[in-house]
C-alpha cells in the first residue's frame, strides 16, 4: 500500500482496499457472507430513500458462464474464475412519481461501495468492471428497460497471483491515487 501515501489514519478496510484479479476458483463464498454483503449495500442512503440498486447474483457455473460471455475479451481472461459475479443495476425512475431519478447511479455506487468494504472486512476481494456489453447483459438476464446496467463485479477470495496470465501479473497490485490537494478545492 506504499503507493497510496496515506497521511491520515482512516478505516483499515478503506486503506487496504484494492481490486485484484487473482481469484481462487476453488473457494466458494458462503451464503452468510454473500448475504451480509448485500445487507451492507441495503443500508446505503439514497435520494428519497428510493434504494434504486438491484443486484443479479451469478453463482451457478451456468450463470457465471452466461455472464462471463458478456464481458470484454480482456475481462473474460480472469473474471470467469471468480466464484460470484454480480450485475449492478439501478432503477432509472422514482417509484413515487415515475420521474427520472437523476441520482440513481450515484446511490447505486454508494451501495456498491458499502458492499465492497463489507467484503474487505470479511477477507473477500472484489473487482468492479465497466468492460462488458450492456446489450448482451440485458438480453441474457432479461433486464427491464427502466433499469440502468451500471457495472459487473467479481467477488471471491484471493488465490494465487502466479496463475494469472503474464499481462495481469504485472498489474496485480494496488494502484496509486491522486494526492488530496488534486481532488479538493477549499474556499
Ligand atoms: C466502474 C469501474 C469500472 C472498472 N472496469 C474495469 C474493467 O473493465 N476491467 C478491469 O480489469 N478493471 C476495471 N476496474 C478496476 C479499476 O481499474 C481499479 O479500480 C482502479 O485501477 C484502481 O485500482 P485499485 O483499486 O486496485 O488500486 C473498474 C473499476 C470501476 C470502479
Amino acid at each position: 500500500m506504499e503507493n497510496r501515501n496515506l497521511r491520515y489514519d482512516i478505516m483499515p478496510e478503506i486503506a487496504a482496499h484494492w481490486s485484484p484479479r487473482a481469484f481462487d476458483e476453488n473457494q466458494p463464498v458462503a451464503d452468510d457472507d454473500l448475504f451480509a454483503l448485500d445487507e451492507a449495500a441495503r443500508i446505503a442512503p439514497s435520494c428519497f430513500n428510493e434504494q434504486p440498486w438491484r443486484f443479479i447474483v451469478a453463482r451457478s457455473p451456468e450463470s457465471r458462464q452466461k455472464l462471463t460471455a458478456c464481458l470484454s475479451a480482456n475481462n473474460q481472461l480472469w473474471a470467469g474464475k471468480a466464484p460470484v459475479l454480480t450485475v449492478i443495476l439501478a432503477k432509472a425512475n422514482f417509484s413515487h412519481n415515475g420521474k427520472p431519478n437523476r441520482w440513481h447511479t450515484f446511490d447505486t455506487g454508494t451501495a456498491w461501495g458499502y458492499l465492497s468494504l463489507e467484503a474487505q472486512h470479511r477477507g473477500l476481494i472484489t473487482h468492479p468492471m465497466g468492460g462488458f456489453s450492456v446489450e448482451l447483459v440485458r438480453e441474457a438476464f432479461l433486464v427491464p428497460e427502466d433499469y440502468s446496467i451500471v457495472a459487473v463485479a467479481a467477488i471471491g477470495y484471493y488465490g494465487n497471483r502466479d496463475n494469472l496470465l503474464p499481462q495481469f501479473q504485472e498489474r496485480e497490485r494496488p494502484n496509486p491515487r491522486k494526492p488530496i490537494d488534486e481532488i479538493i478545492d477549499i474556499y
